[in-house]
């Protein structure tokens, strides 16, 4: 079994490094740790997740089966740089915005297997939905290897690059959305004088529980007609929404989002 086991490189110590980290299996995966120096943060990823890390990790690139990059966008081209220096056959997987698998391989070796991977915040508690796409040189097995990575954050679903630029904003920024939701339910909530720690209670739970709805695979449509009685004051509620085009609003919002990814 430790024959197989896969060595890994994290460039990038920060939340979604360590979202990730969190979930692998450490059968699996041998995980070595870098970052851009600070020391502080790899004390705490080597205490919190019992990892090895290096404050080098150039020296630690030929040893290693698969190479994350988990750093800002904007670090990208000097990091490939680098690393088209000293890459034999290592698969290269970027968590970064906008950084696709086209862009992955312009900048690497011919040949070099990519992935392009677009978790969301909920990695934290391994309940992200995390979109992937795979570059032309990515076999069966590192394709398998690449979904035992993200499996620990949550669920995943494998796209084209393409439709990874069009859906960040519905699985990445929505979730924005939703918040912003519930921060209008909580507001009115408060208002009938329950507190705080209530509202949040009332509305965190009945949006929870709507999700859990969802996933049984009833059509919204359908959720929606289990709720609201025709002429009922669900409905009464439903016509307003209606009325003010909250599809239109959905479609405006994700569309901004889209427009801005593309700048
Ligand atoms: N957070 C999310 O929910 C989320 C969701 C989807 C995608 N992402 C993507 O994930 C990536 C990382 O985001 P994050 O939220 O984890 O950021 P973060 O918490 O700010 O951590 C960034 C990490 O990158 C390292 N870094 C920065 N520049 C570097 C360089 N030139 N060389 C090596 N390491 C460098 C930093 O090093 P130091 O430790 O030395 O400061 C730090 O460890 C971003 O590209 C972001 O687009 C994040």
């Amino acid at each position: 079994m430790s024959m197989n086991k896969k060595q890994v490189l994290f460039i990038g110590a920060g939340r979604m490094a360590q979202a990730l980290i969190k979930g692998l299996d450490k059968n699996e995966f041998d995980i070595v740790v870098g970052n851009s120096g600070n020391e502080g943060r790899l004390r705490e990823v080597k205490e919190a997740f019992d990892v090895e890390t290096t404050n080098d990790w150039s020296n630690e690139i030929r040893k290693m089966d698969i190479i994350i990059l988990a750093m800002p966008p904007a670090s990208h081209d000097d990091i490939l740089a680098k690393l088209s220096e000293t890459i034999r056959e290592q698969v290269i997987i970027t968590v970064a915005a906008g950084i696709d698998p086209t862009h992955l391989e312009s900048k690497l070796p011919k040949g070099t297997p990519v992935a392009w991977v677009m978790p969301n915040t909920a990695a934290k508690l391994g309940k992200s939905m995390t979109l992937y796409a795979l570059g032309q040189h990515v076999n069966q097995e590192q394709q398998e290897w690449i979904e035992k990575l993200i499996c620990g954050i949550g669920e995943f679903e494998k796209v084209t690059e393409r439709q990874i630029h069009e859906l960040t904003a519905v699985t990445a920024s929505a979730p924005a959305f939703i918040y912003r939701l519930a921060e209008a339910l909580e507001q009115i909530t408060i208002e009938s004088g329950v507190s705080e720690a209530q509202a949040r209670k009332l509305v965190a739970n009945m949006i929870a529980g709507s999700a859990e709805m969802l996933k049984t695979n009833v059509a919204p449509a359908e959720l929606v007609d289990a709720v609201a009685t025709p002429g009922g004051s669900t409905a009464a509620g439903l016509e307003v929404l209606d009325i003010n085009h909250l599809d239109h609003l959905m479609i405006d919002a994700i569309e901004a989002c889209r427009q801005k990814a593309m700048v």
